[in-house]
């Protein structure tokens, strides 16, 4: 009796953690599910165009303006962005396709834009824009840069930490440089370093947060234990 009573607010505890992670779990899938910038105008992505061909080439899935590729877990993240012809005058945020290898925004005559959008688009490749705008972080943050026509033309991003001429670029002691999109990087810390420029030693608290975690689990089923075993008595 003694134990089963024990059990069963553990079980409580365990619970109501396990809805609150099933909870945020269920919004980001429904977030992948259907990226808003994938209908950001109308149509949909073309066999015969870059990203149309891109995506047959790569398995993925077309919906609207993106190509879908599969990865672990059941997610989707957007591997390619065809926005070429829909009349964009700006864009701010496109980081929900972040993940993409191609990106054509060509075919927007008046589209302006900066090349901040583009931070933290570390799998990008191939980059399509309008002639009159430059190439993110410019040419030398690209293999190769060509105009045809109308349409700029970035290829293949080069790794902002290998690039000669940036040495100012250090990142601070006990930290790596890592390329962190076109003309981008950042400093993560390196092994056994955390905390404000990486100035802590030591391994990331994860022992204390999870402490932490299991503490309030177990206050939670003493309450239970306590209130239930009240019941019990005044029965
Ligand atoms: C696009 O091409 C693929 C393979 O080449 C084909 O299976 C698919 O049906 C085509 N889609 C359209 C809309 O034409
Ligand atoms: C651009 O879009 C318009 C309608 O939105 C369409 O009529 C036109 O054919 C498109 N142009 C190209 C090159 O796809
Ligand atoms: C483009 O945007 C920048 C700043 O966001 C602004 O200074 C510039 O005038 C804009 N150019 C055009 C053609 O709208
Ligand atoms: C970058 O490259 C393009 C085409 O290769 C060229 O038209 C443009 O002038 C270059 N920009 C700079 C700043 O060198």
């Amino acid at each position: 009796m003694t134990a089963g009573s024990c059990r069963t607010p553990t079980a409580v505890g365990m619970l109501v953690i396990s809805f609150c992670f099933d909870a945020s779990f269920q919004q980001t899938a429904f977030q992948w599910l259907s990226p808003q910038v994938c209908g950001l105008c109308e149509g949909a992505v073309h066999n015969g165009t870059a990203v149309g061909d891109f995506c047959a080439a790569s398995a993925g899935r077309v919906e609207g303006r993106c190509c879908l590729g599969k990865r672990a877990l059941d997610t989707n993240p957007i591997t390619g962005l065809d926005l070429s012809n829909c009349s964009l005058k700006q864009v701010q945020d496109l980081n929900e396709a972040a993940t993409a290898t191609i990106i054509d925004l060509s075919a927007n005559p008046a589209l302006n834009m900066s090349g901040s959008v583009f931070q933290g688009f570390t799998q990008l490749q191939h980059l399509m824009l309008p002639a009159r705008l430059a190439c993110p972080g410019g040419n030398a943050s690209w293999e190769k840069t060509e105009t045809r026509g109308d349409v700029r033309l970035c290829e293949g991003q080069r790794n902002a930490c290998d690039q000669v001429g940036h040495m100012s670029w250090d990142c601070p002691e006990n930290s790596l440089c890592a390329p962190f999109g076109p003309g981008f990087f950042q400093c993560p810390c390196a092994d056994g370093h955390h905390g404000y420029k990486c100035l802590r030693e030591g391994q990331f608290p994860l022992a204390e947060v999870l402490g932490i975690l299991a503490g309030g689990t177990v206050v939670v089923s003493i309450l239970l234990w306590v209130t239930q075993r009240r019941k019990t008595k005044s029965t």
